[in-house]
């Protein structure tokens, strides 16, 4: 285990007072603070070292190109993918999930075509298979979670079909906490020939990943959430279904060659990174991972997790808060109503008076609150440097909004 206080001081921003209160920061779902050392290294990136990657011979260019590309090495270890040749970076999840979209899933999905997906998905594990739906007729089939936010692994594996051409499910609900069993859904739906997206948005946070092991086709993560830049990312995609995508963007860096009459692509997995990219983000993304691994996921995934016992501990002992997924193995995440009127933006004002940071509103998930009968939700998501101290401040603040509103 880790020394939590040695660990903040690591954040300097946790250090800094919110409306005169000393800030706690339970936003971590939306985006998580970043360590000094990768605040050191995008302005060491941008002040010192940069310059465009894979375009110029010059001193520069190569510095930053090898720092950009030794990133995906990084990325692969996170994952415990077998090659780095797996990773092909973006700008965070969405971009990840559109990308398989457009790349794999378009070419290959005629009308009434099937992918199957949890009620708990973010938007952005939904919308680009809406667009699908609107453009090409494919079939969206939804798989409910049970009274306690659980997903049944057996549930997603028997709404397959013989038309079901992915299964699309998140690892960990940016609402509920929920983990899912993707390792199961994988070899359910992988006995049946199907192909499995994992949304690890989430997951990759609180958790070691293992995509070997979970088996999975494609696994999606962005950086800001894993205490990097913000418009970093990345996708690991199993080389069978590299092989089978189209490239999605074009542009510079992802051809080999560009005639009037032809064009050629570069190979996997730049054939799908067009354009400049997020250069220094990426290298920052780096950073995070390594500091992540340094502290060791099995520690933060411990310290989480007796986060969300002590929280869940002090929530459920209050009969006025209402919690949304009462999951056993479920991430530190807490969704919530108050009784009475007060709406969950109100709430979450009183607690910013307080110095206390979350969410408000639907959480990019409105069907998941549709299930769940609301419209908002408060939204307390904790990270490897929140304390139990801060839970006692939640508590405090939220003791404060009941008296108000109640
Ligand atoms: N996906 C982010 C969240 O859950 C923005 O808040």
């Amino acid at each position: 285990m880790f020394d939590i206080n040695t660990v903040r001081a690591d954040f300097p921003i946790l250090s800094r007072q919110v409306n005169g209160k000393p800030l706690v920061y339970l936003d971590n779902g939306a985006s998580a603070q970043k360590p000094q050392v990768v605040i050191d290294a995008v302005i060491c990136g941008y002040g010192e070292e940069y310059a465009n990657v894979h375009r110029g011979l010059h001193f520069l260019s190569n510095l930053s190109t090898e720092k950009y590309e030794g990133t995906r090495a990084i990325v692969a270890r996170f994952l415990n993918a077998p090659s780095e040749d797996d990773i092909i970076f973006n700008s965070g999840t969405t971009e990840g999930i559109n990308m398989v979209a457009y790349a794999w899933a378009m070419p290959r999905m005629q009308a009434r075509d099937e992918i199957v997906l949890s009620v708990m998905e973010h938007h952005a594990n939904i919308v680009p298979w809406h667009f699908l739906r609107e453009r090409q007729g494919i079939v969206i089939k939804w798989v409910d979670v049970d009274a306690n936010g659980d997903l049944d692994p057996q549930a997603v594996i028997d709404a397959i079909t013989p038309r079901t051409k992915l299964v699309a499910v998140t690892q960990v609900s940016n609402v509920l906490g929920t983990v899912v069993d993707v390792k199961t859904i994988t070899t359910g739906a992988h006995a049946k020939g199907v192909p499995v997206l994992v949304d690890g948005s989430q997951g990759a946070v609180h958790m070691a990943v293992d995509v070997a092991d979970i088996g999975c086709d494609f696994y999606v993560i962005t950086g800001h959430k894993l205490y990097g830049p913000s418009g970093s990312g990345a996708i690991y995609v199993h080389p069978d279904r590299m092989s089978e995508m189209q490239p999605f963007m074009g542009g510079g860096d992802m051809i080999r060659e560009v005639s009037k009459d032809a064009v050629t692509y570069n190979d996997p997995p730049m054939k799908f990174e067009a354009g400049t990219p997020g250069i220094v983000q990426t290298i920052g993304f780096g950073v995070a991972l390594e500091y992540m691994m340094g502290l060791g996921m099995e520690n933060i995934a411990a310290h989480e997790t007796a986060l969300r016992d002590y929280a869940s501990q002090r929530l459920n002992g209050l009969n006025w808060i209402n919690v949304q997924g009462h999951s056993a193995t479920k991430a530190a995440i807490f969704s919530f109503t108050l009784d009475g009127a007060a709406h969950a933006h109100d709430i979450s004002t009183v607690l910013d008076k307080k110095g206390v940071a979350v969410r408000a509103g639907s959480h990019c998930a409105m069907p998941l609150m549709e299930h769940l009968g609301l419209n908002a939700t408060c939204r307390a998501s904790f990270g490897l440097y929140n304390t139990t101290d801060e839970v006692d401040v939640l508590i405090d603040a939220l003791e404060l909004c009941h008296d108000l509103f109640a």
